[in-house]
């Protein structure tokens, strides 16, 4: 079974990653480090130099060719719709959810993404549509709000337990 941790950037989706596969005993991929060291270029210089679409492109593909067990996207991976039904088809989808408020005061200023870059009332709304995006593709919803990795690892352990793998 393969497991996808989807989220708004900050949720913690790369940390909790790490930590669950070696929870599990699983191998772990953090799809943003993978593009990184496939194209020799931080993902800001990728949106810098090619442009959104062209990094959402070659994220979507990285997605279907990466052979993790464990898979920490990028917040905006369900750019295209049709790869949130893969992903759905895939494996097991885990949505790492919390508050704006908590989300932004985590990413705001944060020069490695450049989506933070954009204004408040522009990312509150891209929130909130991504918000209904994740609850709309995800096995398990995870509350990440104000809970350590730790926790949030203990918790997704025992929501696999209710829900049986897959
Ligand atoms: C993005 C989130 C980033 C990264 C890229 C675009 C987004 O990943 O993929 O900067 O559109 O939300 P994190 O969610 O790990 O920050």
């Amino acid at each position: 079974m393969k497991i996808y941790l989807i989220g708004f950037m900050g949720a913690g989706k790369s940390t909790v990653g790490h930590l669950l596969g070696k929870a599990l005993n699983a191998t772990f991929i953090d799809l943003d480090q993978l593009i990184e060291q496939k194209c020799n270029k931080k993902i800001s210089e990728i949106f810098k130099d090619d442009g959104e679409m062209t990094f959402r492109k070659i994220e979507a593909d990285y997605l279907k060719t990466s052979n993790g067990e464990i898979i920490a996207t990028g917040g905006g991976v369900l750019y295209f719709e049709e790869t949130g039904q893969w992903i759905q088809q895939e494996g097991m989808v885990i949505y790492l959810q919390a508050p704006f408020e908590e989300l932004y005061a985590r990413i705001q200023g944060d020069h490695t993404r450049p989506v933070a870059a954009r204004p408040y009332e522009e990312l509150k709304d891209l929130y909130h549509k991504r918000d209904q995006a994740y609850r709309n593709i995800s096995h398990i919803q995870v509350s990440v709000s104000r809970r350590s990795p730790e926790d949030t690892v203990t918790d997704i352990l025992s929501s696999l337990k209710v829900n049986g793998g897959k």
